[in-house]
């Protein structure tokens, strides 16, 4: 039920997000950066690796960019309900939680962002890195995985955080269905090319 609400509440951006067009195409030197929670999820029970990491570790492997992984451990063991709660608590108070480590941009030219959608769109954490980061100029592409919001205000709020670089208008594709969808995510990244 509380995905359910989760999802009522996240999907109002996603149309809009579809119908984008891609502005630009991905080109020069890339890295993905991404945010994944290990542990218990929706859907797919108790994983070892984050439905976002599977498809970071696609678009690594298909495209020979490098990764840079946006790590907290404030989740950590944390359940699915409790975490639901902390993350809208963060997201509704503009907590912007720390992160480990640390990479310079400054040599790639497309960064590939994703992260599951939290409450609609990106995880708090993620904004933390976008603070840390100016990205204008560059092009980025936006991903996510989700369970029923698709894209949600994911591009909106990329696009807010970096109104100098070009926004490509994303994908998508359910957590469950990752372990199963590397084929989904080669074709998408061949539009890209063409
Ligand atoms: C705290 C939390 C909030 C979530 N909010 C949404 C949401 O608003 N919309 C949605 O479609 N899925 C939501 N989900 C489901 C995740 O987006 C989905 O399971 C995703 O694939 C998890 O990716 P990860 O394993 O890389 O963290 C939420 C999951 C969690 C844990």
């Amino acid at each position: 039920m509380a995905l359910a609400l989760l999802i009522s509440v996240a999907c109002s951006g996603s149309k809009q997000q579809e119908n984008e067009k891609t502005e630009a195409k991905a080109e020069g030197k890339s890295i993905v950066v991404f945010f994944s929670h290990a542990g218990e999820n929706y859907s797919v029970g108790d994983i070892k690796v984050g439905n976002t990491k599977i498809v970071a570790d696609y678009i690594t492997e298909l495209t020979g960019a490098d990764q840079f992984e946006i790590v907290t451990h404030k989740y950590d063991g944390m359940a699915y309900g409790p975490l639901t709660e902390l993350a809208k608590q963060e997201q509704q108070q503009g907590e912007l939680p720390p992160y480990e480590g640390d990479i310079d941009l400054t040599p790639y030219s497309t960064i590939y962002i994703g992260g599951p959608v939290w409450w609609g769109t990106y995880p708090q954490v993620m904004f933390t890195f976008f603070r840390d980061h100016d990205l204008s100029g560059k092009t980025i592409v936006p991903f996510t995985t989700h369970e029923g919001s698709g894209l949600g205000r994911c591009v909106r709020d990329v696009k807010k955080a970096y109104p100098k670089a070009t926004v490509l208008a994303g994908f998508d594709i359910y957590g469950h269905d990752v372990r199963t969808g590397r084929n989904k995510v080669e074709k998408w990244l061949k539009t890209l090319k063409d």
